[in-house]
């Protein structure tokens, strides 16, 4: 079968094959090509930037894929979250059928990164779905001989997304190692509680000679992180991917007089689309772009994905991310726009 060709500039458009309920809050989806018998190529761990038209305008998201490379589907799981406009909009809207804006797969977070023979793979809630392309991959490939642990964790049992699947795993693959922690374990043979140190130790004793791959909520990354640190992993065997928006640095001032009189003004120039945008210095050059109506996308809106790139010409600014930029991309500039805090007036190119 051929491979899909994307386009070389943009995004390409596929359709909604199937959907299905994952657990009350989730919905699973795959996407194929027109002609439906095309392979898509990507790294197990890797996402795609979606595209969808919503009140006019188009909104532009990453998710993670979960399916195997090379098939003619891409399957992605959403959880509807409070004040969610993609995801909950996919939820509600994304129909068999229908089709969407797509850019290709990218992404460091995967499974070709260097790893020893026995990997951890460690997630929560919606974080499971690069891990379970990661150990699908892994198990599919009769010449693997890579050792899994699957640690997840979830509120309960009716929020285990792909559970059935990964007890299926479990049960024809000895070198797959299913932990499953849950808030409220009722009903279950599963712990109940937190991932702890000791919980995580408890499970895995073998942790620290692991690699690690890690994806989930923040607060949960940031303490499992810690965790496998003081239990003596390697961290330069250790990997992790969020999407988190990052935060402006504008500072908290108590009352809208003394905020106006207190905080520094910047201008933020696009001189390619003649537009100057007054923002508070410390402010995101995302916010600045996205108001001034500049046609900049911004898929994670975490500096995970490269989507939003430009150069910043002129002026004083700070990063808080440069993940997909190269040493000489960030020597003349360019920065990601959502992990771009502005200092002074600055001149900002798009090319
Ligand atoms: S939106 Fe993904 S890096 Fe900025």
């Amino acid at each position: 079968m051929e491979q899909f060709q994307w386009p070389n500039q943009g995004a390409a458009r596929l359709i909604c094959k199937s959907r299905w309920q994952e657990t009350p809050d989730c919905i699973s989806f795959t996407l194929t090509s027109e002609e439906q018998d095309k392979t898509f190529s990507f790294i197990a761990g890797q996402f795609v930037t979606l595209g969808v038209e919503i009140d006019g305008n188009t909104e532009y998201r990453a998710y993670s894929l979960s399916s195997l490379s090379n098939q003619t589907e891409m399957q992605f799981t959403v959880k509807r979250v409070a004040g969610g406009k993609v995801s909950n909009y996919l939820n509600d809207h994304l129909q068999v059928g229908q089709s969407l804006q797509v850019l290709p797969p990218a992404g460091q977070f995967h499974i070709e990164q260097p790893h020893t023979d026995k990997i951890l793979l460690l997630s929560a809630g919606c974080g499971i779905t690069p891990v379970m392309s990661m150990a699908k991959t892994l198990l599919a490939d009769s010449q693997d001989r890579t050792e899994i642990h699957f640690i997840h964790a979830a509120t309960c049992a009716e929020q285990l997304i792909y559970h059935a699947e990964l007890q299926q795993m479990e049960q024809l693959h000895p070198r797959f190692k299913l932990d499953i922690m849950l808030e409220d374990a009722t009903n279950t043979d599963y712990l109940e509680g937190r991932l702890t140190q000791a919980a995580l130790a408890n499970y895995c004793p073998d942790i620290a000679s692991r690699t690690a791959f890690l994806c989930g909520p923040v607060g949960f990354m940031q303490a499992m992180k810690e965790n496998l640190a003081a239990l003596g992993m390697d961290m330069t065997l250790f990997y992790q991917e969020s999407f988190t928006p990052a935060e402006s640095t504008q500072p908290e001032v108590e009352d809208t007089k003394s905020k106006a009189a207190a905080l520094a003004h910047a201008t933020v120039f696009v001189p390619s689309f003649g537009t100057e945008t007054k923002i508070v210095t410390g402010s995101l050059l995302i916010d600045a772009l996205e108001s001034a109506k500049v046609p900049v996308i911004a898929a994670c809106r975490s500096g995970i994905c490269g989507s939003c790139k430009c150069k910043v010409t002129n002026g004083d600014f700070t990063r808080t991310s440069s993940e997909t930029l190269t040493e000489q991309e960030i020597a003349e500039g360019f920065v990601l726009a959502c992990s771009c805090q502005i200092h002074s007036d600055v001149e900002v190119s798009l090319n």
